[in-house]
């Protein structure tokens, strides 16, 4: 008669834990999952840079050709993502797979995971424009949403991300003065070339 009780009262405890034990997560992650809206209001920003910088990079070639454009690519690139973050209050920057610009495109350590992720998402097949990989972690007790879009590259960039025989004439001594520890060449179409990465509050 003493057992069923006991045994009882166990099974009860036992399950109670195992409710809090799967609970716990569940509700943390579901506070701190972005919003569809804040989602695509981060996307938006992304397609903005991108755009804006491909309208520009794309005039200045026409006007410039590819090694005239090389100090356009260096001034505009960074003044648009600081624009885009005045205007958001967030942090906004390109990072590289190899890295032209060490002080901009360096990857930290979570764009260097982000960058892993989704270099291995197209291997597997994943459609370069819908590519994008993120993250919700706790900064300052705070959740915010860390943002990767990838940036695959294209025909058009080998003129200055390519082979030593695919760059443009004028471009590779460009890119010695201005860019002595580049990395950026020797991309193929299709590859990974860097991401444009957002750190967000939620
Ligand atoms: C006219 C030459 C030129 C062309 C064409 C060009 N780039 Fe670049 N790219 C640069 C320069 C210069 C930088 C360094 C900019 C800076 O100082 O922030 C750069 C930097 C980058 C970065 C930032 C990471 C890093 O390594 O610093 C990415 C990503 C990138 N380019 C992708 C592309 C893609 C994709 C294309 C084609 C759609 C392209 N680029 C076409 C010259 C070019």
């Amino acid at each position: 008669m003493r057992h069923l009780p006991l045994n009882l009262t166990r099974l009860m405890a036992a399950s109670v834990a195992a409710i809090a034990l799967i609970a716990t997560p569940l509700s943390a992650a579901a506070q701190a999952a972005p919003t569809p809206e804040q989602m695509q209001a981060t996307r938006a920003v992304t397609g903005e840079l991108l755009k804006t910088l491909s309208g520009k990079l794309q005039a200045s070639m026409k006007e410039n050709g590819p090694a005239g454009s090389i100090t356009v690519c260096q001034t505009i690139a960074p003044e648009i993502a600081l624009g885009l973050a005045d205007k958001t209050g967030w942090k906004i920057t390109r990072v590289g797979t190899r890295v032209r610009n060490i002080d901009l495109g360096t990857p930290n350590v979570w764009q260097h995971k982000a960058l892993g992720h989704l270099n291995a998402d197209l291997k597997s097949g994943a459609k370069p424009e819908t590519l994008e990989w993120s993250e919700v972690v706790t900064e300052n007790g705070k959740p915010t949403l860390h943002y990767a879009k990838a940036i695959v590259l294209q025909t058009q960039c080998l003129a200055c991300h390519g082979t030593a025989a695919q760059l443009a004439p004028g471009v590779a001594g460009k890119l010695k003065a201005n860019y002595p520890q580049d990395q950026a060449t020797g991309y193929a179409p299709g590859q990974l070339r860097g991401a444009v990465v957002i750190s967000r509050p939620l």
